[in-house]
């Protein structure tokens, strides 16, 4: 058949296989955090409620707190009530509840681990979860040495060769949740610890990012068709712009964010992820190794520019007005030191520096309090070679984009001029619409229910391996330590698009961040 070129990513996106959990533990550390109440507990839920989960399945939350198993069961009912996406149904509800237990205790108390173990042991004859575990350490990464320590004195972080069925060891992972330390020696001293214990194969990193649909769809979009890929190259696109815009503050995180900032939070994992996502090359197949190895060439080709005065910019955001309220600044919230130098912006101008990518600036950017909720990447085209038609005609003619809208308003809109009706050759700006809420029937679901899904499946290619987390360090460590030397960021006005040094970062190449 002409064109049917053997595709291995299509033939693996076209592979429906029914994706459901084998029997297994979720054994979740941080039960009482906000993480664990708006998105994990819901997101088990939702799995149950899809069908995805095992009748074997037990859920099992460990904390200080003084509770009964009834009491974390009430805690997540209350949760999934509140924030699960799919409808709520008693009979689900009732046997996931049925496999839930809580185990207290401090992290460095080994009785209450010997207790843990004998918790999910005990699941495993009562319920039949296989033996089969996955932790969830949904804690500050100062706390993960002393658990995987506890895990490993405990026995609990590899399968003995008595509980073995046919020869075949009941499964141990491990999951731990972004910052992947604040710099790229504290991300080595974290994986030394974690990797003394947990095989690489056995530790699941979890961006959140690559969880979203429309984030794995950029894969889709790209090596599923023709029609994008002749054009993704530096003949053809200008720039590129990534923008994660937030209308939040830092709200009641005042303990995490200060002291991290928008770049550590946000550019060192999620932004650069993306980045590698759309730099990348066609991997040789859907392939968690072949995927990671071609992000990773992507992560280690990047670069600053020279001048990190003009390349980069952060701010601070200043009360304002957002929605129609009055709104604190940064330095203003609550549990924020009034000196804070903690940026909620950063904007940063990247190199790609493969022949794909050669003179094609990324430029990334990231904010709190900004305008609106968006995310997107735009891919913004050259202006064509020569315009044939008066340059007044055309006036209104944007350069070409292809925008990936990744939230909320999910979808991809592609940017170009058309004539405009009438005697004249007006031409105007026009947009060419795909949105996911049209085109499926199928609803998302939450980025934490695919990555859940995925721990207990046991598949790999949505996690960064602990060389992306490196690579990821290498670019933005040199911005830190000059920002550090740097004195204050800029304020810029909640509900505004960030501080003059972002717009003239892009107005000295011409050019201008497009208004989401
Ligand atoms: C988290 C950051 O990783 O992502 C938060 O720590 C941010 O600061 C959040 O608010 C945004 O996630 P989402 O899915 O709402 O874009």
């Amino acid at each position: 058949m002409p064109g049917a070129v053997p595709n291995p990513l299509r033939n693996a996106l076209d592979r429906r296989l029914p994706r459901i959990a084998g029997p297994s533990v979720l054994v979740l550390f941080g039960v009482t955090g906000d993480l664990a109440r708006k998105k994990l507990l819901p997101a088990v839920y939702d799995l149950a409620n899809r069908g995805m989960l095992p009748p074997g399945f037990g859920l099992v939350g460990f904390a200080r707190r003084e509770w009964e198993d009834q009491d974390f069961a009430e805690q997540a009912y209350q949760a999934v009530r509140e924030h699960a996406r799919t409808p709520f149904r008693e009979d689900v509800w009732r046997q996931l509840s049925e496999g839930i237990r809580f185990v207290q205790g401090d992290l460095d108390d080994d009785d209450a681990f010997d207790r843990l173990a004998h918790c999910v042991h005990e699941m495993d004859s009562a319920r039949g979860t296989g033996g089969n575990y996955a932790f969830y350490l949904s804690l500050p990464p100062k706390l993960f040495p002393t658990v995987v320590r506890q895990l490993d004195r405990c026995g609990l972080a590899e399968a003995s060769e008595e509980e073995a069925t046919n020869g075949v060891r009941p499964w141990r992972r491990v999951v731990i949740e972004k910052p992947f330390g604040h710099d790229l020696e504290s991300a080595q001293e974290l994986n030394s610890v974690v990797d003394h214990v947990f095989p690489p194969t056995s530790v699941f990193r979890i961006d959140h990012y690559l969880g979203k649909e429309t984030v794995q769809n950029i894969l889709a979009l790209r090596f599923a068709n023709t029609l994008f890929e002749p054009l993704w190259n530096r003949s053809y696109v200008d720039h590129v712009q990534i923008t994660m815009a937030e209308d939040i503050g830092v709200g009641g995180r005042a303990g995490y964010y200060d002291g991290i900032g928008a770049a550590r939070d946000v550019i060192q994992n999620h932004l650069l992820q993306l980045l590698a996502l759309v730099a990348m090359e066609e991997p040789i197949s859907y392939n968690a190794d072949a995927i990671r190895a071609e992000k990773e060439k992507v992560l280690a080709s990047v670069s600053l520019p020279e001048d990190l005065e003009t390349g980069t910019a952060r701010g601070q955001y200043a009360a304002g007005w957002q929605g129609g309220a009055s709104v604190r600044g940064y330095l203003e919230e609550e549990g924020i030191p009034s000196d804070s130098v903690t940026e909620t912006y950063a904007a940063l101008k990247l190199a790609v520096d493969t022949r794909r990518w050669s003179g094609v600036p990324f430029y990334l950017r990231t904010g709190k309090r900004l305008g609106r909720r968006v995310t997107e990447v735009a891919l913004v085209f050259q202006a064509a070679p020569q315009q044939l038609f008066p340059r007044s005609d055309v006036s209104e003619l944007g350069q070409n984009a292809l925008v990936l809208r990744i939230q909320p308003d999910e979808g991809v809109t592609l940017r170009f001029g058309s004539k405009v009706p009438g005697a004249s050759m007006e031409v105007r700006e026009v947009s060419m619409d795909f949105a996911y809420g049209q085109s499926f029937t199928e609803a998302s679901p939450e980025a934490y229910e695919r990555l859940i899904l995925d721990v207990l499946i046991g598949d790999p290619p949505l996690f960064p391996r602990q060389e992306e987390v490196e690579l990821s360090w290498q670019i933005l460590d040199p911005v830190e330590e000059y920002w550090a030397k740097a004195g204050r960021p800029e304020q810029y006005g909640a509900g505004t698009w960030g501080p003059e040094s972002a717009h003239r970062l892009l107005s000295r190449d011409g050019r201008q961040w497009r208004r989401p």
